[in-house]
């Protein structure tokens, strides 16, 4: 065996001090904003049967393709690693019978996510997503609510955004315009890059995406989805974008806005920025109405989103909240247990930090200027006989003493 020391996989990292602070920062406040929404925190296995995402995500797609972390496990089991969060919440809500319930059901969930992609700046091969899906609802207007609710963290976190928004129709109307898509393409197959020759047949509409130059240049006067729309979508398009307009949340039309998942129809979005480089999606999401039925289930509508947390703390900077840190000691031994025992009832309301080495007053405020103390308490043989405490307030610089009690 070797003795080389032992590193994180490459594209997966440790989230640790700053950053590690910041993601709870963004993860607590996201949180209370969803929950204000009517969410509630659920949990989904990071292993899944490997059939899921080639059922929801699409066997066509690049994630099930070439990014999964597949294997059969002792038991025989095709099982990856999840790649996305939404087709574990489906299978959740059909196993539990949910789908014959009726009402409405409204989650959101964050943790880790797997994807073997080639690593670079904002893209990993364990990224971190925070995420809600609502099943139940089949309005447009609980597109535009979650729509709102992305712009509401985003807003609470003060991070500039470009919402992208395009509607991928539905059953009655995308096989039409994948038709068409095909025609339009097919006289130009040849001059397409290789993954999009193949794309054709798989599924066109992905075409739509590549990044290549000469594919974007021969999609200039190809069809767009928007005017083939059946009366239902173009509706439901109309209204979103008159909800969205009402209040005042800007958006761009992108008819070449696709998704790299496959179970999408109607709305689907992205939000982008431009200050992280070119893995500028920082969040994305749509309806997907049949993804129910696709898992097992009863025909339910089903929309939702995720953040991709990693590029989001790119942008995010904690907002300056003065929270008090007290910075405990004792000043010679005896005075220790006393000073344990106020730190205890000290700690239900306030940040407190206790040395535990009876040290000099010197010695303890140069360790509380390392923990950015701001009070600084300590106690001593004098003190210890009054019953009282020595208190400094560092902001302030006044020194005076309290009953221990009313510390
Ligand atoms: P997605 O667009 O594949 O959607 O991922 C959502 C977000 O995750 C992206 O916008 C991006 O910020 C982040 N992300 C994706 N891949 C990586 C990566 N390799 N490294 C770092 N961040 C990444 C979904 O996953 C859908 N499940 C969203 C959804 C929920 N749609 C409906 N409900």
């Amino acid at each position: 065996m070797s003795n080389k020391n032992i590193q994180s996989l490459r594209g997966m990292k440790d989230i640790v001090n700053e950053e590690s602070t910041l993601f709870t920062y963004f993860v607590d406040n996201a949180s209370a904003i969803a929950k204000r929404y009517g969410f509630s925190y659920m949990e989904t296995p990071i292993l899944e049967e490997t059939a899921l995402f080639k059922r929801s995500v699409g066997e066509s797609s690049d994630i099930v393709n070439k990014e999964m972390y597949n294997f059969t496990d002792k038991g025989e089991h095709e099982v990856c690693l999840r790649p996305e969060g939404t087709a574990g919440v489906v299978r959740h809500f059909v196993e539990k019978k949910l789908d014959r319930a009726g009402g409405t059901q409204r989650w959101y969930y964050y943790g880790p996510m797997f994807r073997y992609e080639r690593p670079q700046k904002g893209r990993l091969r364990e990224f971190h997503q925070f995420g809600c899906e609502v099943f139940g609802v089949d309005s447009v207007i609980e597109d535009a609510n979650i729509i709102m609710m992305i712009k509401d963290i985003l807003d609470f976190f003060e991070i500039g955004f470009k919402l992208q928004l395009n509607s991928l129709g539905d059953q009655n109307c995308m096989p039409q315009y994948k038709e068409s898509l095909v025609q339009h393409l097919t006289d130009f197959k040849t001059e397409l890059c290789e993954d999009c020759q193949v794309r054709i047949c798989t599924n066109p509409i992905r075409v739509l995406d590549c990044k290549n130059e000469t594919c974007q240049a021969k999609l200039v006067d190809a069809p767009k989805i928007t005017h083939n729309l059946c009366e239902s979508c173009d509706s439901d398009f109309k209204k979103l974008k008159e909800i969205l307009d009402f209040n005042g949340v800007e958006y761009e039309i992108d008819t070449n806005l696709v998704r790299g998942l496959d179970y999408y129809s109607k709305t689907a979005f992205e939000f982008v920025s431009n200050e992280i480089g070119a893995q500028s999606a920082i969040a994305g999401g749509g309806r997907y109405d049949r993804l129910v039925e696709f898992l097992g289930g009863r025909p339910t509508a089903g929309v939702g989103f995720a953040i991709g947390i990693e590029r989001l703390l790119e942008l995010v900077k904690m907002k300056e909240t003065k929270e008090d840190i007290v910075y405990m000691g004792a000043l010679d031994e005896a005075s220790l247990n006393t000073v344990l025992k106020a730190a205890n009832s000290k700690r239900k309301t306030t940040k407190t930090l206790v040395e535990y080495t009876p040290r000099g007053f010197g010695k303890h405020f140069k360790l509380a200027e390392k923990v950015n103390a701001n009070i600084v308490a300590l106690i001593g043989e004098k003190e210890l006989n009054e019953g009282t405490i020595y208190i400094k307030n560092i902001d302030s610089k006044e020194e005076y003493t309290l009953k221990l009690e009313e510390f």
